[in-house]
């Protein structure tokens, strides 16, 4: 049985003053859903926020149950590469969880899919956890391809990772969903994490069994159940929802 995993994404969003309102709040009213964010948890929590936040946040959710994670990371473990951020730096910083190959950095950066598994290699080498992100866009969705995107961007991961894929966590996040308060079906949304982990399974079946398979895409507390309720989703990644401490706690509330 895999344990739920939320994992919360602020995007480029925040300000010194709102992130410690946040972060304050979640952790004062935890307890309505946790009793506690101290102490151990039913599922896995954890909050992606900016570079520029990091410390903040670590400071405040250190020795809690809310795990600390970036966004992005290099593919590079130092050097003359300006602007960019090591995997190194970032478990410095007390992360646990790095998103990689989110579809905003695909689209924006031109994010290839080798490139996202040079970063995933990157975070597990920093013994941190990458949070890869595949998802077909809406023309794909459209055109009945798919399968063929996600397993595509997959594969690029399973090949330079090999065996280690089983320290990954994998994001089913549909683009045409990202936002846009569009979400598949619970079952077309099950039908595609199933067929991920069957991709996962022709590499190394223990893998398979072993690897969440998160949610990504307008998950909100009132279509957390139904989706988070299928046999292969394994939990979520927030976005929006984790803007609001109020929403973010009820969605974790509604899948546990
Ligand atoms: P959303 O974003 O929940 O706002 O749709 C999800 C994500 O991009 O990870």
């Amino acid at each position: 049985m895999r344990p739920l995993t939320i994992i919360g994404n602020w995007k480029m969003n925040g300000s010194l003053a709102n992130n410690q309102l946040m972060l304050e709040t979640l952790l004062a009213e935890g307890h309505e859903t946790f009793k506690s964010l101290y102490c151990d948890l039913p599922i896995s929590l954890g909050m992606c926020v900016p570079y520029p936040y990091l410390s903040q946040a670590h400071g405040l959710l250190k020795n809690t149950k809310v795990a600390l994670g970036a966004q992005d990371v290099s593919d590079h473990p130092n050097g003359a590469y300006t602007g960019d951020v090591s995997a190194a730096m970032l478990q410095e910083m007390g992360c646990t969880y790095v998103i990689v190959g989110h579809s905003e950095r695909r689209q924006h950066h031109q994010e290839s899919d080798d490139l996202v598994a040079r970063k995933a290699k990157a975070t597990l080498q920093a013994k941190m956890i990458p949070i890869i992100c595949v998802g077909e866009t809406e023309k794909e969705y459209e055109n009945g391809s798919t399968l063929v995107v996600v397993r595509k961007q997959l594969q690029a991961v399973i090949d330079l990772l090999q065996g280690q894929i089983a320290s990954c966590v994998i994001a089913y996040e549909p683009v045409w969903a990202i936002g846009t308060g569009k979400v598949p079906s619970p079952a077309q949304a099950q039908e595609v994490h199933h067929q991920l982990r069957l991709q996962l399974a022709t590499f190394n079946a223990e893998a398979a069994e072993k690897v969440a398979i998160l949610y990504g895409g307008s998950l909100k507390a009132d279509n957390a159940k139904e989706l988070l309720a299928m046999p292969d989703i394994d939990g979520g990644l927030v976005g929006g929802a984790s803007l609001n401490t109020e929403e973010f706690l009820a969605l974790c509330q509604a899948c546990i």
